[in-house]
């Protein structure tokens, strides 16, 4: 027993030696942070957690390892780790420290931020709704109650991942931390309080002691030593509020989020690089892309108002976890360039100096003779040719070259050496004897939601309640409900003429079920104002108003206060005119949630579900419930829930998000080609118009199982279940490059003049890879050396073609899975001379 007791301490002490040693000390100084000693250049990337599932992890982790990151940055989730006061989260989605661990296996770092207010387009912020009804609390400024509790979560979190020794002081991954988010943005608001808030905020997290650095992000008056960082789509510009801290990036826009009712925005990577490439030529030396896997808000995570389900963000890594290319391709060389300026980088500030109108050189050159280079068109229209270092150099119109010798070019932001990719969405049989939709549905049983006031916790209250007030965000559902003698003498009776009921919400949804018909609906993101004509009787009416929330408002001064639900006014109005009744004031009966969620039929099997045909289809309010088997291979499944209405849907208990294929982006403002040049903001790059903003539903492949699988939505709006189908979310099998004379060689093959004494052996090259390991390239579709013209799927040879484009890139790349061309006339002869030439192809691989 004494032996096991001293080998148990030997062991321990061994194991402290090795934490001592690997423990690593974080700091940071005018240039960068500093890891042990060494001032580093990191690349980082958002991947929210919750966004994804523990299975998805390790593949999300290694694609960022492989696509350049050093760094994975995520936010804490204060509302998924806490749902009821001091009753913890950490399994599943939410097993953060799991999170971070695989993180550290992978050999990254990680960038914690708390908050614990984290915007993100996340419910209510990140804030549980039950912080609302602390007594006396005020959100986000110097006020006790708050104060206690983001000083309650915040110890929570970094105890945890103390115990879990999962700071960079400990030996761990996490070099650095976050307290608040953005607060700079909206503090004039909080007048005075906010500043001493700011100065709470960040004593109180530096009490926490994690040895590594914190930092504040748009916070312009981040106390010493807490590090005020940058969010925004270009940051080259910052310079910090103290010359000891580091230019540091935290939120660089990779696209934006998508709203209901919201065309898709993306946003072009040769943009996207080239506001990373000027962050870093102006001395920046941290820079995380918000977000590099954006992911999907299951369940009722998403923010809001209106926050679609998917939260794919045009990321590098899409929704599903599938690369975008070639944004993550692109991204991934422009990481390769700036590391290889990273000796030149740390050690000084740049200088900077003009080559002419709108041309920027910077230079960062070290006593010990390195030295790297920048140099910027941000001119929008005109393409340069510049001098610099007694060499030419062309520079497309808003594009940035890294030399990292001063004197080659290894990366310009707006020439591409990677493969446009597309994904697609492959339909599946879901049945073993390849049933049809209409098959399926055949085995679609229903519930039906009774319509107005089912559960015997309702209540009667005068007036009209706020919503979040009254169900806590228990539910998205609150029933108002009424009861109204109407005398046979009323004007609303009038023969040929209707009532109309005039009602007034903060949103977001209202349906208006008069004697137990629905009668009208409306939406909107803060007010709605709707004029529903209705027929009453004589006698007793019945007005049932069913309101909904889609996600908690997570941003702007005070949006915990903002409200929702029916607030009035609500009337009722003769159609004619004349006399109008207020029913805002009368005594209404309300209901928290639905008798379904009560029953939860989302998750458990209930003996009510009713199987007879035919199927209640276009009504409102049903719940419904099928069996599918799981699409068949490891590709990521999505549901096509065309054909719906407006829910929220679970599959095998798990809600998989609120779907919406009904709403529908409005029509204003889409191009299929945005001109990447120029400042970008969130609404310049838009597709997607007139269409439904989300189709496309994820579930997670582990929530599958081979076979039986139990699909249950409730159907607010009406909508026919068994028009839903199933598939997979599969790389496309078509690639498509365009490459030219004047592209810089592949950064891989990089190497500086002193170590490579003919130069001329680096041309460009054009390089096809398969993105599945099993599919080789099957046929060329296109392929022309010379002036081709068109984009990927319309490409078309120009007036100058040379003749042996096709037969060459056939030779080169069929059968294999990859193929490099070098794109110079030594290849394809001289097809026109004078003119900068370009190699053009569009492969398919099988
Ligand atoms: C920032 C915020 C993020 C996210 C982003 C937009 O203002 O810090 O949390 O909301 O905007 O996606």
């Amino acid at each position: 027993m004494v032996k096991v007791r001293k080998m148990k301490m030997i062991l321990l002490l061994i194991i402290q030696i090795v934490v001592a040693a690997t423990a690593a000390n974080v700091t940071y100084d005018h240039r960068a942070l500093v890891i042990d000693g060494k001032r580093k250049v990191l690349i980082s990337g958002s991947i929210h957690y919750p966004r994804s599932t523990p299975e998805m992890w390790p593949d999300l982790i290694q694609k960022s390892k492989d696509g350049g990151l050093d760094v994975i940055e995520t936010y804490v989730f204060w509302s998924g780790h806490e749902p009821e006061k001091n009753k913890y989260n950490f399994e599943g989605r939410y097993d953060l420290v799991k999170f971070v661990k695989l993180v550290e296996e992978a050999g990254l770092y990680v960038h914690l931020r708390i908050g614990p207010y984290v915007c993100a387009e996340w419910n209510y912020g990140g804030f549980p709704v039950w912080l609302h009804f602390v007594p006396g609390i005020k959100f986000r400024t110097d006020n006790e109650p708050f104060k206690e509790e983001m000083q309650r979560f915040t110890t929570k979190i970094v105890d945890l991942m103390k115990q879990e020794k999962l700071y960079a002081s400990q030996g761990g991954p996490i070099i650095l931390s976050q307290i608040e988010n953005e607060y700079g943005n909206v503090d004039s608001a909080y007048g005075t309080a906010a500043k001493s808030y700011i100065k709470w905020s960040a004593s109180m997290a530096l009490s926490l002691d994690t040895g590594v650095p914190w930092n504040m992000c748009q916070q312009a008056d981040a106390p010493d030593p807490m590090i005020n960082t940058c969010n925004g789509f270009y940051c080259d510009q910052f310079t910090p509020n103290s010359n000891n801290k580091p230019k540091m990036w935290t939120e660089n826009w990779s696209g934006w989020f998508l709203g209901f009712g919201d065309p898709s925005p993306y946003r072009p990577v040769q943009d996207l690089a080239f506001a990373v490439a000027r962050f870093y030529q102006r001395g920046g030396t941290f820079q995380n892309y918000y977000m590099y896997h954006g992911g999907t808000n299951f369940d009722r995570t998403s923010g809001g108002p209106l926050i679609s389900t998917s939260y794919d963000y045009d990321a590098p890594i899409d929704e599903y976890g599938l690369l975008r290319q070639p944004k993550w391709g692109h991204l991934r060389d422009l990481h390769k360039a700036i590391k290889l300026c990273e000796d030149a980088l740390i050690a000084t500030d740049p200088t900077i100096s003009s080559l002419g109108s709108n041309l920027e050189a910077a230079v960062y050159k070290t006593s010990s003779g390195s030295c790297a280079a920048f140099l910027a068109n941000v001119g929008t229209k005109s393409d340069a040719t510049v001098t610099f270092n007694g060499k030419s150099f062309h520079l497309p119109a808003w594009s940035v070259s890294i030399l990292p010798d001063c004197k080659n070019v290894a990366f310009n932001t707006a020439k591409i050496n990677s493969a446009t990719e597309s994904t697609a969405f492959a339909r599946q049989s879901l049945k073993p004897d390849g049933g049809s939709s209409a098959e399926l549905g055949s085995e679609w049983s229903y519930i039906k939601e009774p319509i107005g006031i089912s559960k015997a916790d309702a209540f009667l209250k005068p007036g009209l309640l706020e919503q979040i007030n009254t169900t806590a965000d228990k539910s998205d559902y609150l029933w108002y409900s009424l009861r109204m003698d109407i005398k046979g003498d009323e004007t609303f009776l009038d023969e040929g003429s209707k009532a109309v009921l005039h009602i007034e919400s903060l949103g977001q949804v209202v349906y208006a079920f008069i004697n137990g018909k629905l009668a009208g609906s409306g939406h909107g993101k803060q007010k709605i104002s709707l004029d529903i004509p209705i027929n009453l009787v004589a006698g007793k009416n019945t007005v049932d108003l069913l309101s909904v929330t889609v996600g908690l408002a997570n941003y702007g001064a005070f949006f915990d206060l903002v409200g929702a639900g029916i607030t009035g006014p609500v009337t009722l109005k003769s159609a004619k005119g004349g006399s109008s009744i207020d029913l805002a004031s009368q005594q209404w009966t309300y209901q928290v949630g639905l008798k379904g969620e009560d029953t939860g039929l989302g998750a458990v099997d209930s003996s009510e579900w009713v199987s007879k045909s035919p199927l209640p289809t276009k009504q409102p309010l049903i719940w419904y419930k099928t069996t599918f088997d799981a699409p068949s291979g490891s590709e990521p499944v999505a549901i096509d829930f065309t054909g719906t209405g407006k829910g929220i849907a679970w599959v095998n208990g798990q809600s998989i998000g609120r779907y919406w294929p009904t709403s529908i982006a409005g029509n204003g403002g889409c191009t299929d080609s945005c001109d990447y040049r120029g400042s970008y903001r969130a609404n310049k790059c838009l597709k997607n118009c007139g269409k439904p903003s989300q189709t496309l539903y994820h579930v997670p492949r582990s929530w599958l199982k081979p076979s039986g699988n139990t699909l249950v939505l409730f159907e607010e709006m009406g909508g026919d279940p068994t028009q839903i189908s199933f598939g997979t979310k599969q790389t496309g099998s078509n690639l498509c490059l365009t490459v030219s004379q004047s592209h810089p060689p592949p950064v891989d093959t990089w190497t500086s003049d002193s170590k490579i004494s003919n130069r001329n052996r680096t041309r460009p090259v054009l390089s096809l890879q398969c993105p599945v390991s099993t599919q080789v390239i099957s046929s060329i579709k296109f392929a022309s050396f010379g002036t081709p013209k068109g984009t990927c799927g319309s490409f078309t040879s120009g007036s100058c073609n040379s003749s042996r484009s096709l037969s060459l890139v056939q030779k080169a790349c069929i059968g294999s899975r990859s193929c490099n061309i070098e794109v110079s006339t030594r290849v394809f002869g001289e097809p026109c001379r004078g003119v900068v030439k370009t190699l053009a192809v569009e492969a398919s691989c099988s």
